[in-house]
């Protein structure tokens, strides 16, 4: 068998990984004999030089049985997920999880941390005083069976490997590789017990993605292995170039979240919220198109239903479900600076990396594993892409908890939003499905 090294050497001379080499790896990863800057060395090597189609084949494969791989055939609903690639005010899995939950599905959702400018699930959901994301096997097994849906993280248990390489990722510069993403996203996800899949595959300025056609390879690819291990899978491509609704950081946006489970949501959220919800359901076999599903999720939101089963999760993973009725109740900042426009016009551009990156660095992200997060900070209020706005309205509002660095930021945040005199034609948030192997 190989040294740590010589599989690095390997791949950073572009040569491609074997199946035993990679097992090597993931199984090293796991126990630790792969130490963790060996681990980063070779991610930076497969961002460089890639993988080839059966490499990311095993590795996903690999990752999936780094731990256990659950089934839930004992749960008699139809088991479909939601994972998206990742991005910038991305909360759309909080909502969608109860929604779907409520209109009879199962929900088996496994989910990510923070990962490089983009937030992650889990960070929201802890954002709730008390909530717990790393629920055993049991506790996961008995949740989906009472109540239809739970939320929760990679463990010792669950896809170690990803959890190990997540965090790794994060901090090393290596998010932005159709492998990597590829193999962490389809490893959580065949891991979980579900019987069909819908992707949502981000592509813009604030994705990892930047490039439509790069998006369209990452889902294809994702697609295939879905279908090679006979788990039905859709991806959806959208567009990520602005942040999705209003609120970027932890406790911002699930406030948000309850605001869309209340039918108060910013159009783009529900817009992207719905569409991949309605896609849940065509997998699960419960409608035959978008328009017959539609009208079944309006139902729950306005009727509370899906509220309801968010209270639910909150209570069952010991979160405070009391912050739904007294945002108080959230972990709050110190400081809020609004940030006014300095010119009248129309808002033709909310730089979605810019106001990822400002909110990583008030503290809603990591730089480094061991650190932790502030689950109070970030940007609420931000204005949308095609407002008319007049000098001096506030255009964003900045939570922190340091207030000189707060100054400093309000500064740097303005070169995210470009106004002109001319309102630029708005662009499409759905940009098409993959579905088996074609793209439409
Ligand atoms: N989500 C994941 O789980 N992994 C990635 O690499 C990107 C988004």
């Amino acid at each position: 068998m190989s040294l740590p090294e010589e599989i690095i050497a390997q791949k950073r001379d572009g040569r491609a990984l074997s199946h035993e080499e990679i097992r090597f790896w993931i199984e090293g990863v796991v126990s630790g004999d792969f130490l963790d800057y060996q681990s980063a060395a070779l991610l930076m090597a497969i961002f460089l030089k890639g993988m080839d189609a059966e490499e990311t084949a095993f590795l996903t494969e690999e990752m999936m049985h780094s731990g256990e791989v659950i089934s839930l055939d004992e749960i008699s609903l139809p088991k479909v997920d939601k994972h998206s690639t990742g991005g910038v005010g991305d909360k759309v899995s909080l909502i969608l999880a109860p929604l779907a939950a409520s209109v009879g599905l199962c929900v088996p959702m496994i989910s990510g941390r923070g990962l490089g400018h983009t937030g992650g699930t889990l960070d929201k959901l802890e954002s709730i005083p008390g909530f717990r994301t790393d629920l055993t096997i049991r506790s996961y097994r008995r949740q989906l069976e009472s109540l239809g849906v739970a939320m929760v993280g990679q463990t010792e248990d669950f896809v170690p490997a990803d959890k190990k390489l997540y965090a790794l990722r994060d901090v090393t510069a290596t998010v932005e590789s159709l492998p990597l993403i590829c193999a962490s996203i389809m490893s959580k996800k065949l891991a979980e017990g579900i019987d069909s899949l819908v992707l949502d595959v981000k592509f813009g300025k604030g994705a990892f993605m930047k490039q439509k056609d790069d998006a369209i390879a990452l889902a294809e690819a994702m697609v295939a292995i879905g279908r090679k291990m006979g788990k039905p899978t859709r991806a959806i491509l959208t567009a990520m170039d602005q942040p999705l609704g209003c609120s970027v950081g932890n406790a911002l946006e699930v406030i948000e979240v309850i605001e869309c489970l209340q039918g108060r949501g910013p159009a783009d959220v529900m817009e992207v919220t719905m569409t991949l919800t309605a896609h849940m359901m065509i997998c699960a076999g419960v409608v035959n198109n978008l328009n017959e599903a539609f009208p079944f999720l309006q139902e729950k939101i306005s009727s509370g239903a899906a509220l309801d089963k968010f209270r639910e999760i909150i209570k069952e993973q010991g979160g405070d479900e009391g912050v739904i009725d007294d945002y108080s109740r959230f972990p709050l900042a110190e400081h809020i600076v609004e940030v006014r426009a300095v010119q009248s016009g129309y808002v033709n551009e909310v730089n979605a990396l810019e106001v990822g990156i400002i909110s990583l660095k008030l503290g809603a992200g990591r730089s480094s594993i061991e650190e932790s997060i502030d689950p109070a900070v970030g940007v609420s209020d931000l204005v949308k892409v095609g407002s008319k706005i007049e000098e001096g309205e506030v255009i964003c509002r900045l939570h922190g908890n340091d207030g000189c660095f707060l100054a400093v930021v309000s500064e740097e945040i303005q070169s995210a939003f470009v106004i002109g005199e001319e309102r630029k034609a708005l662009l499409p948030l759905i940009h098409g499905v993959v579905i088996g192997e074609s793209f439409d």
